[in-house]
C-alpha cells in the first residue's frame, strides 16, 4: 500500500517534464494518476508507461470544454478528483520592450487563465467531496520578476495570487490549495537557455546548481500528503536557495 493508494490525481501538462515526475511519483505511492497535455500524442505515450494506474485525457487548458471533458472523464473512469496538480505552463521570453502582445497573451492564457479553468472544473468536484488538495506550479520568476520573462512572471504572480483567493475560498469544505516555485530545474524549459546563461544563473544560485524534477515532484507529493493537512494558501520555493522569501 502507498501513502496515496485509493487517490485520483489530475496532472495538467504532464506528457513530459516536471508534471511527467509527478504524475510518476504519484503513482508509484499507489495513486491512479489522469495525464492530461494539449500534445495528446505524449499524453498517451506517457500514460502507456504507467499501465493500468494511469489513463490518457487530452486537454488544452485554455478551452473550457476541454477541461470540463477532462473532469468528466476523469469522474466517470476513475470515480473521484482527489489531487489537482496544475503544471502546464508555457514561457515566450523577451525584453519587455520588445514583447510581443500575441506572446504575452499566449503565456498569461495557458499560465494563469487555464490554471484558473482548471481549478474552477475540478473545485465542483471537490466541494461536492467535501476534500481535496490542489497544487500549482508557480515559479520563482513570479516571486522575483526575473528580466526576460514580464509575461511569464506576472502569470507566475498571478497563480500566487489564486492560490491565496482559492485557499481562502475552499478551506471551509477541506479543501487544501498551495503553489510550488520551483527555481531553475533540468527540464526542456531550461534545455534552451544557452551554456553561458546556464553558468551565470548556477553562479546565483547557493547550491551552485540547478534543481532536478524529483525535488520538484517531492515538495507536490508532501503538499498533496495528510502531513501538510494544515497548510494552504502558501508558496513554497524549490530552488537550491535562489530567493529566500521574507
Ligand atoms: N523547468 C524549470 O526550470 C521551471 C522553473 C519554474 C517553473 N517551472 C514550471 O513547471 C511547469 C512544468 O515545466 P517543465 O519544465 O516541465 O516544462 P515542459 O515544457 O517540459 O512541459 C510542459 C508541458 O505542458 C504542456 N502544455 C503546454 N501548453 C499546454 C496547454 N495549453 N494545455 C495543456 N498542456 C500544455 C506541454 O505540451 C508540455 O508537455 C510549468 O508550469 C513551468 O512554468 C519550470
Amino acid at each position: 500500500m502507498g501513502e496515496f493508494t485509493g487517490k485520483v490525481a489530475i496532472i495538467t501538462g504532464s506528457a513530459r517534464g516536471i508534471g511527467k515526475e509527478i504524475a510518476a511519483a504519484l503513482a508509484a505511492e499507489g495513486a491512479r494518476v489522469v495525464i492530461s497535455d494539449v500534445n495528446a500524442e505524449a499524453c498517451a505515450e506517457t500514460a502507456g508507461e504507467f499501465g493500468a494506474q494511469a489513463i490518457a485525457v487530452p486537454a488544452n487548458v485554455t478551452v473550457k470544454a476541454e477541461v470540463e471533458n477532462l473532469v468528466r472523464q476523469t469522474k466517470e473512469q476513475l470515480g473521484a478528483v482527489d489531487i489537482l496538480v496544475n503544471n502546464a505552463g508555457v514561457t515566450r521570453d523577451a525584453l519587455f520592450i520588445r514583447m510581443k502582445e500575441e506572446d504575452w497573451d499566449l503565456v498569461l492564457n495557458i499560465n494563469l487563465k487555464g490554471t484558473f479553468l482548471v481549478s474552477q472544473a475540478v473545485s465542483a468536484v471537490m466541494l461536492k467531496q467535501r476534500s481535496g488538495k490542489i497544487i500549482n506550479i508557480a515559479s520563482v520568476s513570479g516571486l522575483f520578476g526575473n528580466a526576460g520573462q514580464a509575461n511569464y512572471a506576472s502569470s507566475k504572480a498571478g497563480i500566487v495570487a489564486l492560490t491565496k483567493v482559492t485557499a481562502r475560498e475552499l478551506a471551509g469544505r477541506n479543501i487544501n490549495v498551495n503553489a510550488v516555485a520551483p527555481g531553475f530545474i533540468v527540464t526542456a524549459m531550461t534545455d534552451k537557455l544557452t551554456e553561458e546563461i546556464k553558468a551565470s544563473i548556477n553562479k546565483q544560485i547557493p547550491f551552485g546548481r540547478m534543481g532536478e524534477v524529483k525535488d520538484i515532484a517531492n515538495t507536490v507529493l508532501f503538499l498533496a500528503s495528510e502531513k501538510a493537512a494544515y497548510i494552504t494558501g502558501q508558496t513554497i520555493a524549490v530552488c537550491g536557495g535562489l530567493t529566500m522569501q521574507s
